[in-house]
């Protein structure tokens, strides 16, 4: 066994989680931690405070909590800041956002508004929608990121951090190809040091949060640390880095039924998803440079889950559609409406409606917090480059290099469950189940 309880440096001191974006989502999930610490909450939805994996065989009984078979910081550990266009702290950006109850939010008044953003590094040819006053000046875009990595250093001595990560949660950027000055960690220096356009605000984050030794991940569907070149870095480092796009709403729906369609061999002639938000983030992605980059991460979704080159019949010819309306009155309370047009036995045609009235800042909120866990946890344990353990938590998944990335959540769960057992030094579970029938299962000689 590579690992084992005993390899990973043990979850000693403060972790500082650093945020890109002070906006809906960062908001709900600081706040959530502080009421969770209170007693007043209970943290559903994060797998890393709630769940629960068996060990063994299933005779043994033995279900411990995540938490107690791999060495998690713990919430009391973490401190948290960032950095955003905007200078709101964090009490306001909650109100503003409006996901949580203001009575809730007024109660954590101290604790949020003692959050204030640091000078984001922003472009408006990435995100025209918006434009803030709290931003870096500088007059390369190195120079910027060496800001950021004097920003990072400072806030790890003010907290007396033992460890940083840092998670983008920032507003998505116009949709991007990769680019020559992305292919290699020279090419992108030298990009930097030159004002490259084509290095957007969320690669500079990345590059600068590795340079300090802090493991990076993007919440966001835009490239960002899904390049060549910080893949490199984060090899050169050995720091983790994971991405993209926190899996919420109608894609994480999406990843929960098709695999079950797949899984019985029924037919997909095609799938229309709308769906209607009115907070910020819906207000960016009005922009169709910015949708661009949604719709491309919420489109890989079903190839990859239904493989249509394996089973042309069932899924060679599907209508992916996929449709975000900016729609100011409903805030946060996102509605989504999927049309799923399926076909069974001898192809009779069947539907499934699904209409789910999600709150997106409240689904994203625990993935937050359970990547700032693991990603720390990986960083203890040696494990640099792309986590794809944690596919389970993004819509488009980083994958190795000609490795197509695993969009089933059930997959993508036991792959993460399995990597939990590995590092704690326990056997893999293959669901295989023989011994409980050996008797009759094996020919007597
Ligand atoms: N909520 C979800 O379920 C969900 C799911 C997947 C992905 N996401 C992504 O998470 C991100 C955050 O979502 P949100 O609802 O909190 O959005 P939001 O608009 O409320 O917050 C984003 C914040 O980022 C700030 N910002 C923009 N560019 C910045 C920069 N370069 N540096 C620093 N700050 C910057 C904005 O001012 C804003 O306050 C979005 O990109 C969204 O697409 C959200």
């Amino acid at each position: 066994m590579a690992h084992g309880s005993a390899k990973i440096a043990k979850a000693e001191g403060k972790l500082g989680v650093l945020l890109p974006g002070l906006g809906a989502v960062s908001s709900t999930f600081i706040a959530g931690v502080y009421s969770v610490l209170r007693g007043d909450s209970r943290p559903f939805g994060s797998v890393t405070q709630m769940g629960t994996t068996r060990l063994g065989k299933r005779t043994e009984h033995r279900r411990p909590l995540i938490k107690e078979i791999v060495p998690l910081t713990r919430l009391e550990q973490l401190v948290f800041g960032g950095w955003d266009i905007f200078p709101d702290n964090v009490y306001q950006a909650a109100l503003k956002a409006g996901v949580l109850d203001r009575t809730l939010v007024d109660s954590l008044k101290k604790e949020l508004s003692a959050i204030r953003p640091m000078k984001a590094v922003f472009d408006r040819r990435y995100v025209k929608k918006l434009d803030g006053p709290n931003v870096k000046q500088g007059r390369t875009k190195m120079d910027l990121a060496l800001g950021l990595v004097d920003d990072i250093e400072r806030f790890r001595k003010e907290h007396r951090c033992s460890r940083v990560v840092t998670i983008w949660c920032a507003s998505t950027e116009a949709f991007q190809k990769k680019a020559r000055v992305h292919q290699s960690l020279k090419a992108f220096e030298s990009g930097l040091k030159r004002n490259d356009p084509d290095i957007s605000p969320s690669q500079v984050y990345a590059y600068a949060a590795l340079l300090t030794g802090s493991p990076y991940v993007n919440g966001s569907p835009n490239l960002s640390c899904d390049i060549p070149a910080i893949v490199e870095l984060a090899h050169e480092k050995h720091l983790p880095i994971g991405g993209k796009d926190f899996k919420t709403g109608q894609t994480l729906m999406k990843t929960i039924i098709a695999p079950g369609l797949k899984a019985r061999m029924l037919g997909l002639h095609g799938w229309f998803s709308t769906n209607i938000l009115g907070n910020r983030d819906g207000e960016v992605l009005d922009d169709p440079a910015s949708f661009k980059t949604k719709e491309e991460s919420k489109l890989s979704v079903l190839d990859t889950i239904l493989q249509p080159d394996l089973y042309p019949e069932l899924y060679g010819k599907i209508n992916h559609k996929v449709r975000i309306e900016y729609y100011p009155p409903r805030g946060d309370n996102k509605e989504g409406w999927d049309n799923i047009d399926i076909f069974g036995w001898l192809g009779y045609p069947m539907q499934i409606k699904v209409n789910f009235l999600c709150r997106d800042s409240i689904l994203a909120a625990p993935v937050v917090l359970d990547l700032a866990l693991f990603m720390d946890l990986a960083h203890r344990a040696g494990m640099g480059g792309i986590q794809e353990w944690l596919s389970f938590y993004f819509k488009s998944p980083m994958s190795a290099p000609g490795l197509y990335p695993e969009h089933d959540l059930f997959i993508q769960q036991t792959k993460l469950k399995n990597t939990l057992r590995h590092l704690a030094g326990e056997e893999l579970i293959t669901h295989l189940g023989w011994e409980y029938y050996k008797r009759d299962y094996e020919q007597p000689n």
